[in-house]
């Protein structure tokens, strides 16, 4: 059977990201996939309300009880669709150094599909996932200093598998980056690694992108952080600020600085791996789980809540 590659796009209609993104499903296409398309402007996808409907029934539960807006916009008849597909080439351009809202808008209504949850009770089947990631903007890096992270971290929630990332850098007008072959090229050869990472055993994915691409030769980001003291007592030195592996800045042999992975704690927190999000599980257990065991909380609450839901400010 053929795997199923789908382009999901949250540029302009016809703008750059999507430009991109069919170039890289043309290669699926070319080398066997059965690809589908869609942007995001043609759907209606409404804001998560923070409600936790969907957590408190799996985690309390151990139940699907959906999410409370499943009938009301088509992040449902999407989701249901994304789970028919093997890969995922996702593109997205840059608005105020991150990705734009309407990709985070779709992503952050995931939590009520947390694969590893779906998985385990048997509502979807189990599946490896793999992705590729394009993010389009008019400047540098400098000025999308975040964008490919943030659709990073968009990717745990359903175990997508970032296998190749693509920044098309300098591209702001509609069909811009028509004039720029060597990004076309890119966005070709990306589907061809989607293909290449899908023609392996799930055990042996891994990156398919190009060479040392970032800081952390984990996940492949750009973006590190000093690590603090977290919730376990666990501190890194410096942390990567999408997968949260830990470790230290070191100097390579030609003098530049390489960010090295603690052997052997520095991977534990992993957020790529099921295992690695597990304890965010247990993080959450303490914290919020916590708070809810205990019933001097409530009494605090109840005492100091009708300070504010009373006090109104003049609005606009
Ligand atoms: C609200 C807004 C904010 C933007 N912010 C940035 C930015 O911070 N950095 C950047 O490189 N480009 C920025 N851009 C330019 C777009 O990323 C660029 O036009 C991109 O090619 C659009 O992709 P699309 O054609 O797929 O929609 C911004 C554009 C808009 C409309």
């Amino acid at each position: 059977m053929a795997f199923k590659v789908m382009g999901i796009s949250a540029g302009r209609k016809n703008g750059n990201s999507e430009i991109l993104v069919k170039e890289a499903l043309l290669a699926c296409q070319e080398l066997g996939a059965e690809v589908t398309f869609i942007n995001l402007h043609d759907y209606n996808i409404l804001d998560c309300t923070g409600c936790t409907h969907c957590t408190q029934g799996m985690f309390m539960k151990g139940e699907n009880v959906g999410c409370v807006l499943k009938d009301k916009d088509d992040k449902d008849k999407l989701m249901q669709a994304i789970f028919e597909n093997d890969a995922f080439i996702f593109g997205a351009p840059t608005y105020d150094l991150q990705v734009s809202a309407n990709f985070t808008r779709f992503a952050q209504r995931s939590l009520a599909y947390e694969t590893a949850f779906l998985e385990k009770i048997g509502a979807i089947t189990p599946k490896h996932r793999v992705a590729g990631l394009i993010a389009a903007g008019g400047s540098t890096r400098a000025w999308q200093s975040m964008t490919l992270e943030t659709m990073q971290a968009a990717m745990f929630t359903c175990d997508f598998n970032v296998v190749d990332m693509l920044l098309a850098t300098r591209v702001a007008a509609m069909g811009h980056v028509l004039t720029r072959p060597e990004l076309i090229e890119r966005a070709h050869k990306m589907g061809e690694n989607i293909m290449k990472s899908l023609a392996k055993d799930p055990a042996d994915r891994g990156w398919e992108g190009d060479e040392g691409y970032g800081w952390c030769p984990n996940c492949h980001s750009n973006a590190l952080v000093l690590g603090e003291k977290q919730w376990d007592g666990i501190e890194y030195n410096v942390e990567c600020q999408v997968c949260g592996c830990g470790g230290d800045l070191e100097k390579d042999e030609n003098g530049k600085w390489k960010f090295v992975i603690e052997p052997k704690l520095g991977y534990l927190k992993d957020r790529t791996t099921v295992a690695g999000r597990g304890l965010h599980l247990d993080e959450i257990g303490q914290t919020e789980g916590a708070f809810y065991r205990n019933p001097a909380n409530r009494d605090i609450v109840a005492e100091k809540m009708p300070k504010y839901r009373e006090l109104k400010f003049k609005g606009v």
